[in-house]
């Protein structure tokens, strides 16, 4: 595959040959994703961080790039029966099933917080046919402080058989250009990795007039106790997330970079900056961190720092690591 020159390199080469000699270079790692402007490219992945707030005590949520919220649909949902986790050698296994407060206790509840933080908010959005999310936007865009709309396409269409929108490449332009005909913010579309080519969704998603694309979600698994012969999770068949997922992610961004032009946001069990890093060099402009929000929620902090301190060494603005990869 050829290797992509990134689109960032000349402006990023002109704006570091001012720093007049004998200064300091300071990188550049803000970023500028879907007209959405960040502090930085880390934000935390939806599902992992509750609505932010719950955070708060532990993490100084202004210093994050972005908050991407718990997964909202029009109607409130009370998400599957427990037990709903379970640990994995590497990772975790999740069918949570998309609890959540429902879109306009969101805006009462939870946005007036989330709209005080420097941190961007996205909102996660799902439902289970195309006019589920046309709804749950159509109640979103009356709130004040959203940035940008991530479209959870992981979902099974309840009209098409439970055939899962992100799977099909038509179900995604279909829901896509939906959400895009009435969204008041812009729009990322959230790739499953639970298919055998990921770029073929990807220009789906890009045809339809999503503003950047975010990958991935989680990857279909299950686990059994063998004493008790029954599954570890009641929903039988669970979200796979966490560090064992991120070689297979990190393929897929890198696929994905040289399949479409619009930008793209990096998830899949990242837990350090070298982590992040190699979904950066692989192409994306920003990541997400999920799964190690559970067991060490500093992890987006010290991601922010890791890639800061990388670029410093290396003299390079952030936007120069874009897709830097040799081949
Ligand atoms: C408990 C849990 C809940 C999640 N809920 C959502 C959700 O509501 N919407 C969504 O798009 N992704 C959801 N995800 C997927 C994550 O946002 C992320 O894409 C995935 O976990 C891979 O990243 P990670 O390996 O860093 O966790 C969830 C993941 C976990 C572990």
């Amino acid at each position: 595959m050829p290797t992509k020159v990134s689109k960032f390199r000349k402006l990023s080469d002109k704006s570091r040959d001012k720093v007049p000699h004998g200064k300091e270079f300071v990188p550049a790692i803000d970023v500028t994703i879907a007209g959405i402007h960040f502090q930085n490219p880390v934000m935390t992945a939806s599902g992992t961080f509750g609505y932010g707030q719950e955070y708060a005590p532990l993490v100084d949520l202004n210093q994050l790039g972005g908050i991407c919220v718990k997964g909202i649909s029009a109607e409130p949902m009370p998400g599957n029966a427990p037990p709903r986790i379970y640990e994995t050698d590497s990772g975790m296994l999740n069918a949570i099933g998309l609890q959540n407060v429902g879109a306009r206790r969101f805006l009462e509840e939870k946005l007036p917080f989330l709209r005080t933080l420097r941190a961007r908010c996205l909102v996660n959005v799902f439902g289970y046919s195309t006019e589920d999310y046309v709804r749950c936007i159509e109640i979103l865009n009356e709130g004040e402080g959203i940035d940008g709309y991530e479209l959870n396409i992981s979902c099974p269409n309840t009209r098409r058989g439970g055939m899962v929108y992100g799977n099909d490449p038509k179900l995604t332009e279909e829901v896509v250009g939906a959400a895009k005909k009435v969204a008041r913010h812009p729009v990322i579309v959230k790739l499953s990795p639970n298919v055998t080519d990921i770029t073929a969704t990807a220009r789906a998603a890009e045809a339809a007039g999503a503003d950047a694309l975010s990958l991935v979600n989680t990857f279909v698994g299950m686990a059994i106790d063998v004493e008790t012969c029954t599954p570890r999770v009641s929903n039988i068949t669970a979200g796979l997330s966490g560090p064992g997922i991120k070689p297979v992610a990190v393929r897929m961004v890198y696929q994905t970079y040289h399949a479409v032009k619009i930008p793209l946001i990096g998830i899949g069990g990242i837990a350090s900056a070298e982590d992040a890093l190699e979904f950066i060099i692989a192409g994306a402009q920003a990541v997400e961190v999920g799964t190690a929000n559970f067991y060490a929620p500093d992890t987006s902090l010290r991601v922010i720092e890791g890639i800061r301190d990388y670029c410093l060494r290396k003299r390079l603005h952030f936007a120069e690591v874009v897709g830097s990869l040799k081949v």
